[in-house]
């Protein structure tokens, strides 16, 4: 039987890299995404013409309203009984120093960027028997730089609701992160953004989204690791 992992915000970038990945590793995966419909259809239709033996289904969710988050694996795509795995990749990235941080703004990106993945992880937790979960973290978790305090604060709490999850919800689940360094700007800014990021980076190179992928299908397949994080980051944690 094929195993069915579902990846959030895999219409592109670092998610349709790890989708990508995965559907080469023998994975049936379900595409989820917020507004971009247009690219995970796009993405579906391209991994069934490589692997025609799998549908690779799309799922749209909001991930900020949480009715909808919690009600996700209730509505999985027609032919999905259940799910093996989840990759907790969506997220927001916006800056804000703790001085500039609204009540809204920080609900916003705690939202995002860890009360969805917590609740999807319940969720998981409480639909299938077992299965293997891999939240998406920053190297960043390993420092206290400011200018996206939110995010980053939000990213530290997944850090730490990783272990906790992977404690509490041995032996059936295993719970795992990836914490990437520098892959690419966020959207709407330049390689220029992500050069300076670069070059603090002890090995000086930018992090593949190839490495990443191979990261968490490491993570996915390794049945003895769980509450473990890869820094995939060209040694950004270290500094
Ligand atoms: N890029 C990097 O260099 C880097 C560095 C460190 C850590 N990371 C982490 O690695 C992961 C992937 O990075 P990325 O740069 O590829 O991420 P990204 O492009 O910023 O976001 C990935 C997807 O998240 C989805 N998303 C955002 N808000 C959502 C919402 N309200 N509901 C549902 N989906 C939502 C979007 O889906 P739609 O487009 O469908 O709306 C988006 O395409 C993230 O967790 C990120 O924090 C990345």
């Amino acid at each position: 039987m094929k195993q069915t992992v579902l990846i959030t915000g895999s219409a592109k970038r670092v998610g349709a890299a790890i989708a990508r990945f995965l559907a080469s590793d023998g994975w049936e995966v379900v595409l989820h995404y917020n507004h971009s419909r247009d690219e995970a259809l796009r993405l579906s239709n391209e991994l069934k013409e490589t692997y025609s033996d799998r549908k690779f289904p799309v799922i749209q969710c909001d991930l900020s309203n949480m009715d909808a988050v919690l009600s996700l694996f209730g509505r999985l795509p027609e032919g999905i009984e259940r799910l093996h795995a989840l990759v907790n990749n969506a997220s927001t990235f916006h800056s804000g120093t703790i001085e500039e941080t609204s009540p809204s703004f920080l609900r916003k990106e705690m939202g995002v960027n860890f009360e969805a993945p917590f609740f999807l992880l319940q969720s998981f937790r409480n639909s299938f028997d077992s299965g293997s979960v891999v939240n998406m973290l920053d190297a960043k978790i390993t420092s206290n730089e400011a200018s996206h305090a939110a995010y980053l604060l939000a990213k530290k709490n997944l850090q730490a609701l990783t272990k906790m999850a992977a404690l509490s919800f041995a032996p059936a689940f295993r719970v795992n992160a990836v914490a990437p360094g520098p892959v690419l700007p966020p959207p709407r800014k330049s390689d220029e953004y992500l050069k300076h990021v670069v070059d603090r980076t002890p090995l000086k190179q930018r992090v593949d989204t190839s490495d990443i992928a191979a990261s968490v299908s490491f993570l996915l397949n390794n049945s003895s690791v769980t509450g473990q994080i890869i820094y995939c980051d060209s040694g950004l944690h270290l500094l």
